[in-house]
């Protein structure tokens, strides 16, 4: 070949994403009916206006152009919602033909975006997982079956804590939080620990999970220009490969190893736990060994991470906030007691717990656009057309800060959420849609049972009979209370504290 044939098909899928750019661009601008929004730019569209933090730029922009806006990122076309009225018109009224995932490269790494019950559309297999993960996981039978296992987790994380407080040494609130979640999430499916507070291994399989975290939360120009896709020039979909791999191979190994111990057993041996009853629906063909393993990866990298930074915010807010948390402390006295057991069946009993906990997540909520939904058609949404196959985000950190809706919006307070005041019957289950931070309709969270469960033990665990105060005597005012977006919304600066004696 030449050099100009070289150039030429070189050079051909940048003229040819050009012109494809150049063409939709104009048809995006002369089309009436649109959503407004601010005017893209050639080939790049909206992305400068979008920045680092798009959460707070897009809350920004709703301010000038509206509860419904359009953007043009790269090639995509996106539809960002930021009210109740119109989160309510997507995820309730039009909610079946929201039901798609817009799916980013990075998850479609070893195949993954084939089977996972976050990325596939809404169809008869992901309706058998959803099923499979409600009556073999998050059923409050089963839940209440595993609750033990968890309980020990807790144990550990006092002592570990414990420990440092021993040696003089702060604590990283969010590490520590996410170890627990790890090995919590761990022990419910698996009945086995995945990471120790302080071991090599345990750091492997962190970084693992850390690894997936950032890949899938970097943004990716090739989303942006899928015309890019099969060229991966981040290097995203090699490092997920990677990521993915290691945490299949080791679902697969665990797999492999209780099929083997089952083998050896009588049929009444066989212990009824969650991942004997995943075997029991790959031995009947209900689900295939590759959806297990990847079910179990999608259940990991959806539940960890929020799980733990949802326990950050709270103890970085009860801290910036004493008198919050004096209110707490009182309440766990009062219910639990100095030294008591907790079982997570007493969490009704905490209310002012629960209402910090709904609190955390109106002003932190860790996935705050949601998991963005793709339209399956042209819908009419507020007077506007969404065209077929646009990105929506609905921006649950706007929301949240609504002063429409919520008086004082920027200031901690859970007394909102209690009898007597504007949102004491406010629940996150999907139903009141100023408060939606594990989403709303047929794609809610499944995993949330597990999650108030988990976060309401770990908070439990970490105050009861306890105080603490910031590292190197930093005053609570003083606290940057920040935030950074990634995959989930994360403290800009870790909490690090430091656990002080027995109160008397
Ligand atoms: C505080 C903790 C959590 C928060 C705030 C949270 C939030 C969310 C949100 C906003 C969605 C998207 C919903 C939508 O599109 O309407 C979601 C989906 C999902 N979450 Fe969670 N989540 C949490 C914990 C968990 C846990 C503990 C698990 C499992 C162990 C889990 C598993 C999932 C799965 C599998 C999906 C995808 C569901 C689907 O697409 O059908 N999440 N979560």
């Amino acid at each position: 070949m030449d050099f100009f044939t070289v150039l030429l098909s070189l050079l051909f899928p940048f003229l040819w994403a050009f012109l494809h750019i150049f063409i939709s661009n104009k048809v995006f601008r002369s089309s009436k009916r649109l959503p407004p929004g601010p005017s893209p730019l050639p080939v790049i569209g909206n992305i400068l206006d979008v920045g680092n933090n798009p959460h707070q730029s897009l809350t920004n922009l709703s301010k000038r152009y509206g509860p419904i806006m359009t953007l043009k990122l790269g090639t995509i076309t996106t539809i960002v919602i930021s009210t109740v009225a119109m989160a309510k018109e997507v995820l309730h009224t039009n909610d079946l033909v929201f039901s798609s995932r817009t799916v980013p490269d990075s998850v479609s790494s070893l195949g993954h975006d084939r089977v996972s019950v976050v990325w596939i559309s809404a169809s008869a297999k992901w309706r058998s997982l959803r099923r499979a993960c409600s009556t073999e996981l998050f059923s409050p039978k089963r839940l209440d079956s595993t609750q033990s296992l968890r309980q020990k987790k807790m144990q550990e994380l006092l002592d570990f804590v414990e420990e440092r407080c021993k040696k003089g040494e702060a604590v990283d609130i969010g590490e520590a939080a996410f170890t627990t979640a790890l090995n919590s999430t761990s022990n419910t499916f698996f009945s086995l620990d995945l990471a120790y507070y302080s071991s090599d291994r345990a750091q492997e399989f962190k970084d693992t999970i850390w690894g997936i975290m950032e890949e899938a939360g970097r943004p990716n120009i090739v989303d942006y220009f899928p015309v890019f896709r099969g060229l991966d020039p981040q290097g995203v979909r090699a490092r997920m490969d990677y990521y993915f791999g290691k945490l299949l191979k080791f679902f697969d190994g665990i797999v492999e190893e209780k099929l083997r111990l089952r083998s050896s057993k009588a049929e009444s041996e066989i212990t009824n736990d969650v991942m004997d009853s995943f075997l029991n629906l790959l031995i009947n063909s209900q689900l295939t060994r590759e959806e297990v393993l990847h079910l179990f990866l999608d259940l990991f990298a959806a539940g960890i991470d929020t799980t733990s930074s949802t326990v950050e915010w709270a103890m970085a807010e009860f801290i910036h906030n004493p008198e919050k948390l004096v209110k707490t402390k009182q309440e766990l006295q009062h219910v639990i007691g100095k030294n008591g057991k907790f079982e997570e069946s007493r969490i009704s009993e905490l209310p002012y717990l629960n209402a910090v906990v709904k609190e955390t997540l109106r002003l932190h909520p860790p996935v705050p656009f949601l998991i963005p939904r793709k339209s399956d058609n042209d819908v009419q949404i507020g007077g506007f057309v969404v065209p077929k196959n646009s990105q929506i985000l609905v921006n649950v950190w706007a929301m949240g800060r609504d002063s429409r809706v919520w008086k004082e919006p920027y200031s901690f307070e859970p007394e909102r959420f209690l009898e007597g005041h504007d949102h004491h019957k406010v629940d996150f289950k999907g139903r009141d849609f100023e408060f939606i931070p594990f989403g709303a309709g047929r794609r809610i969270c499944p995993g949330w049972p597990l999650a108030n469960r988990s976060v309401h033990f770990m908070l439990v665990t970490l105050l009861n009979n306890f105080d603490w105060i910031l590292e190197d005597d930093l005053k609570p005012k003083e606290m940057d209370m920040s935030d950074r977006f990634g995959l989930t919304l994360k403290k800009s600066q870790p909490l690090h504290a430091v656990r002080t004696k027995l109160r008397t």
